[in-house]
């Protein structure tokens, strides 16, 4: 979602702004603008579409000054448009802002009974028109700064700049990241640490409802209750190659390509010394826990769904998987012996966060599974575990997905080791099975040819359907996911029994269908489901191995085979064509595959 930067600095700061707006660009914009402070004045300039119109822009009207901010907006109130771009300025002050300020219909009606009119529909011009109110009233930049922010509700990130301040940042935190950069005599603001990457690694994240003033020298930070805070500055290492996208046509294609590297560490992190236990880096209990609730959203929700089946099959635990934006109104009980599982690749999801703290204080013990370690729902967790994915750019979650699901099948095999649910050997073996898996994996990524070639017919229709059973029902749902929002083909998808209760009515010759089936133990019954497809005319992509292969061969119009594995392990193997059947037919269609319209890389709004 929306993007922030701001920088006091040595040199000038529009080319500074732009190139770390740049590296937000993957959390998913429809605007973006700058705007800078020079020799007192405060200008700014704006652009819909992508950074190339405003670096455009700036080339024919330049913008001087070492002090500014940056903003890349992801349109909520108001359609992207370049009044409605940040910075939003009023007078003398210019605001950028991530997230939502719920009460700025009662501020406007109190600003407009003052006389003062409103040039945009926007929350964020709300917030610029109370700045300079204050000021009017004859505040400091700080104080009229502070006085703001202590009327809005909502979940935002907001950094102000003031005209006549060279040296004065103010950066405000309640509910949405943001991160201060230090430098020698210098010091930036992002949404996150990737934004400040290139100038800086010593960053102090902002905790919830820190209001922080910033000159190139100075740093304070106030806590929600006004009180002096002492944060922790820390260095981060964020290897800056992998920010590129390596030699791949789009950062999708290398993160796909990455899988067996990244789940091969994450294997790796939790596995003990002699390879055949879980270690996990704080215990948990699991003989202690009754029940377990599991929390997301979008991709993270599917990986959540698979785990159901292996907690319940390994570990013979009751699981329920819920939603966050559901579960968080629903006001559900959580029974003593509850452990709440949130899983998130951004930490930082509006409505898994709001849904972990519902269960505070409710739950035994809250556990996320999390890609960025320094993240909302990392830190308010009781034990975070990282799935060390790296850094993930595409919006469409690839890499982050398959590393969910390694570390939740390595947590059930460390429940069902405790529970008693599985013998020793058992779980060495699915261990082994699990340090095989990159090979596994390496071999599905060279079918990339068969699947673009299948990829290109799909790409001439306007529906799809997905079928799975089992362990592949999960992943029949994320597969159609990631080809509606990266393709914008209208994909579904249904467990394969229940194709005959409604969707069947569907399927003609004009209808591909998508059937994920490794030759297992439920490969006869959906063979059964393909038949029904197949005497209806429709045409289906057969994701199998060798034997499911052999087995219907010359039924399906394109069959992808993927190599023999334990059953345990397909849900992480068969991601790989699902994601690339995605990629290419996205491809072949031309969409912009990183950046997909409407989508946002981290949902900080509800
Ligand atoms: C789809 C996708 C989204 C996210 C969802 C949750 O490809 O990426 O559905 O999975 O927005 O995001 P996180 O995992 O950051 O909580």
């Amino acid at each position: 979602m929306c993007g922030i930067v701001g920088v006091l600095g040595d040199h000038e700061a529009a080319p500074i702004l732009v190139d770390a707006l740049k590296r937000l660009e993957y959390r998913g914009y429809d605007s973006a603008g700058i705007a800078t402070v020079n020799e007192g004045q405060l200008d700014r300039r704006r652009a819909v579409g992508k950074l190339v119109n405003l670096s455009d822009l700036l080339v024919h009207e330049p913008l001087l000054g070492k002090a500014g901010i940056g903003h890349t907006r992801w349109a909520t109130h108001g359609a992207p448009s370049v009044i409605n771009a940040h910075p939003h300025k009023a007078g003398p002050v210019a605001v950028v802002h991530n997230g939502i300020i719920e009460n700025f219909r009662e501020l406007r009606a109190e600003l407009a009974g003052q006389g003062i009119d409103f040039a945009t529909e926007t929350d964020t011009e709300t917030v610029a028109l109370m700045a300079q109110y204050y000021l009017e009233q004859g505040n400091s930049p700080v104080e009229a700064a502070r006085k703001t922010v202590a009327r809005l509700d909502g979940a935002f990130a907001l950094a102000f700049l003031f005209e006549g301040e060279n040296d004065l940042l103010i950066a405000a935190r309640k509910g949405s990241p943001l991160a201060v950069g230090h430098g020698e005599g210098e010091m930036f603001v992002g949404s996150d640490a990737i934004a400040l990457a290139p100038m800086t690694d010593k960053i102090t994240y902002l905790d919830e409802g820190d209001f922080a003033v910033i000159t190139r020298e100075s740093l304070e930070i106030r806590d929600a209750n006004g009180e002096l805070a002492n944060r922790e500055m820390r260095t981060i290492h964020l290897d800056d190659a992998r920010i590129d996208k390596g030699g791949h046509k789009h950062f999708m294609a290398k993160e796909i390509a990455e899988q067996p590297l990244v789940i091969g560490e994450a294997v790796r992190h939790y596995l003990s010394a002699d390879g055949n236990s879980v270690e996990l880096p704080e215990d948990i209990d699991f003989t202690s826990i009754n029940r377990l609730t599991m929390v997301a959203c979008g991709t993270a929700f599917y990986a959540c769904l698979t785990a159901k089946y292996w907690f319940e099959q390994l570990a013979q635990m009751p699981v329920e998987v819920d939603i966050a934006s559901e579960f968080r109104y629903r006001e559900p009980p959580v029974p003593g012996g509850t452990m709440a599982l949130f899983v998130s690749q951004s930490g930082e999801t509006a409505d898994t966060l709001a849904a972990l703290r519902y269960c505070d204080g409710k739950a035994d013990k809250i556990v996320s599974v999390v890609n960025v370690a320094e993240s909302s729902i990392a830190r308010e967790s009781d034990l975070a575990l990282p799935i060390l994915a790296g850094v993930e750019v595409g919006v469409a979650s690839t890499k982050a997905f398959t590393c969910q699901l390694t570390v939740l099948l390595m947590l059930a095999l460390k429940a069902a080791e405790q529970r008693g649910t599985l013998s020793a050997e058992d779980i060495a073996d699915k261990l082994s099975a699990l340090r095989g898996l990159p090979a596994a994996l390496n071999t599905a990524l060279e079918q990339d040819g068969v699947i673009a070639a299948a990829a290109q017919k799909l790409a001439e229709t306007s529906d799809v359907l997905f079928l799975g059973r089992g362990l592949m029902y999960p992943l029949a749902l994320e597969g159609a996911l990631k080809l509606k929002e990266i393709s914008y083909i209208h994909a579904e998808a249904y467990a394969s029994g229940e194709l005959k209760h409604g969707p069947i009515a569907l399927i003609d010759k004009t209808m591909p269908v998508v059937v994920m089936a490794p030759y297992d133990a439920l490969f006869d019954k959906t063979r059964s489901n393909m038949q029904e497809v197949l005497a209806r005319g429709g045409k289906v992509v057969l994701i199998t191995d060798r034997k499911g292969a052999d087995d219907t061969s010359g039924d399906s119009w394109r069959t992808i085979v993927m190599p023999e594995i334990d059953p345990i392990l397909t849900p992480i193997l068969y991601a790989v064509p699902a994601q690339l059947l995605a990629y290419h037919t996205a491809e072949a269609k031309g969409t912009d595959v990183d950046q997909p319209r409407n989508l946002a890389k981290s949902v900080t709004v509800e």
